[in-house]
C-alpha cells in the first residue's frame, strides 16, 4: 500500500539543514517504510495516489523513549515523601527500600495485573508520539519475574502500533534473600536466570546498574561477558551517584549506550567516543534525586557522543512519563539545545537501541512518523504539559484513536 502525505513541514533529522527541515514537504510511504520526501515541487503526482492532507502541520520521526522500567507493580509515593523530608535515594536503599520495595511488589504481582498497570503507561507515552519504547526487566530479581517481567513487555509490543525493545535488567540491585551472598547472586544471573532469558528469547539486549549501592564494574562485567557470549547488546547504568568507572568498562566492550553519566569522567568519554556508545542523558531521575552534579554535555559533544533523552521512567528516581517533559528538562537542566533535545529522541535514541531502521524520515526507514499541531520542531521541548500530537503512522499505518 502506498500514501502520500503532502501540505507538511518535515524535520526528516537527516544531517546538514537544522532538524533537516524540508518546508512544503511530501512524504511518500510504501509497505511500511518510507519510499521519498522532499520538496513537494520536486515529485510527479499521480491522479490515482492515496493523498492525505497534513493541513501545513509539522511532521517528525515517531518519538523513541529508549531508556524505560515501565513494568512494575505499586509505586514509591512514600519514599518520595521520605526524600522530600530529607532522606537520600541511597540511604533509602541501603534501608531495605527503593528499588527492592519495587521488587517486593512485582513478585506479588501476576502477569495479568503487570500487564494492565504498564499498558496504561505505554498508552500515556504513546499518545505523545512514540512509536518504539525500551522496556527493562530489573523489579524480579529471581527467574520467575524477571521472565514475567520481560514476557509482559513482549506481548505488548505485539501490538502491531507500537514496538518495544526489551532490556534484561537481572543486576539491578541484590535481592534481600542474598543478602552477604552478592557472588551467589551474580553466579545465579550468569547460570540461571540470563540463559532462561535467552532461551525464550526475550531480551533484545543487557543493561546492569552499575552503582555503589548495586554492582561493581567487575561484577558487571561478569554479567556481560556472559550476554556477549549470546549475542545480547549491551547497555549501563553508569556513574549516576559516583564514578564507578562503568561506562569506560561497558564501552570497552562494546556497549550500545551508557546511561545517566552525571558523573562521567574523561576516561569514560574517550572510551565512548571509541565504541561509538550513545550518552542516555535521563534528566527525570536527576530532577527528582534533586542532583546537583551534570552529565558533562561539552565534553560530550566535544567528543562527538551521540546524546540520547528518555524518561528513565520508574516509580522510583522518575515517575515521568512524558518524553516531551523529558527532551524539556534536558534543555533547561542540562543545556541541550531544542534540536539536540529532539534527535536525543528520535535518531540517537534509535542508535542507542542499536535500531538503525528509524529516528529519521528518509527512503528505506521504517515508516513511523508523528504529526503535531505546530509550526516549528523547537516546540516540542518548548512546552510543558501539553500534548500538540496530532496524529501517529507506525510503519506506515495510521494509529487508532488519532
Ligand atoms: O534508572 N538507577 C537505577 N535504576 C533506576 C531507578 C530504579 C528505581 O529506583 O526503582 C534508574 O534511575
Ligand atoms: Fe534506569
Amino acid at each position: 500500500m502506498q500514501c502520500t502525505l503532502t501540505n507538511c513541514r518535515v524535520a526528516t533529522m537527516r544531517p546538514g539543514a537544522p532538524y533537516g527541515l524540508i518546508d512544503d514537504a511530501a512524504v511518500v510511504l510504501e509497505d511500511g517504510l518510507i519510499d521519498w520526501v522532499g520538496p513537494a515541487a520536486d515529485r510527479d503526482t499521480s491522479p490515482d495516489e492515496v493523498r492525505l492532507d497534513m493541513q501545513g502541520r509539522l511532521v517528525t520521526p515517531g518519538l523513541i523513549d529508549c531508556h524505560t522500567h515501565l513494568v512494575y507493580a505499586g509505586n514509591r509515593a512514600d519514599e518520595w515523601a521520605l526524600r522530600l523530608e530529607g532522606a537520600s535515594y541511597e540511604e533509602i536503599a541501603k534501608r531495605g527500600g527503593g528499588i527492592v520495595s519495587t521488587v517486593r511488589a512485582t513478585r506479588a504481582a501476576d502477569h495479568g495485573r503487570l500487564l494492565d498497570a504498564t499498558r496504561a503507561r505505554l498508552d500515556v507515552l504513546m499518545a505523545e508520539g512514540v512509536t518504539t519504547v525500551e522496556v527493562k526487566s530489573g523489579y524480579g530479581l529471581d527467574v520467575e519475574t524477571e521472565l514475567r517481567m520481560l514476557r509482559v513487555a513482549r506481548e505488548l509490543g505485539e501490538a502491531p502500533d507500537i514496538d518495544v525493545a526489551a532490556t534484561f535488567l537481572g543486576a539491578h540491585a541484590l535481592p534481600p534473600e542474598y543478602k552477604d551472598r552478592r557472588e551467589d547472586y551474580v553466579r545465579l544471573l550468569i547460570d540461571d536466570v540470563l540463559p532462561a532469558v535467552a532461551a525464550e528469547g526475550l531480551a533484545d539486549a543487557v543493561d546492569a546498574y552499575c552503582e555503589g549501592i548495586a554492582f561493581t564494574a567487575d561484577e558487571v562485567r561478569s554479567v556481560f561477558e556472559s550476554a556477549r557470549e549470546r549475542d545480547l547488546p549491551l547497555r549501563l547504568h553508569a556513574e549516576q551517584l559516583s564514578n564507578c568507572g562503568g561506562a569506560a568498562m561497558a564501552a570497552d566492550m562494546g556497549a550500545l549506550s551508557c546511561d545517566h553519566l552525571e558523573y562521567l569522567d574523561e576516561r569514560g568519554i574517550e572510551a565512548m567516543a571509541a565504541a561509538g556508545s550513545v550518552a542516555v542523558l535521563v534528566p527525570g531521575a536527576w530532577y527528582y534525586l534533586r542532583e546537583t552534579r551534570k552529565p558533562p554535555v561539552d565534553e560530550l559533544r566535544a567528543a562527538n557522543v551521540p546524546i540520547a533523552v528518555s524518561t528513565d521512567h520508574n516509580p522510583g528516581t522518575s515517575p515521568v512519563l512524558s518524553i516531551l517533559a523529558a527532551m524539556n528538562m534536558s534543555c533547561v537542566l542540562f543545556g541541550l539545545g531544542p534540536e539536540e533535545a529532539l534527535r536525543g529522541a528520535t535518531v540517537h535514541a534509535a542508535r542507542a537501541l542499536g535500531l538503525e531502521d528509524r529516528g529519521m524520515i528518509e527512503p528505506g526507514k521504517l515508516a513511523d512518523l508523528a504529526v503535531w499541531d505546530m509550526q516549528t520542531p523547537a516546540e516540542l521541548s518548548y512546552t510543558l504539559g501539553h500534548n500538540p500530537c496530532r496524529q501517529v503512522f507506525k510503519a506506515g499505518v495510521p494509529r487508532n484513536g488519532h
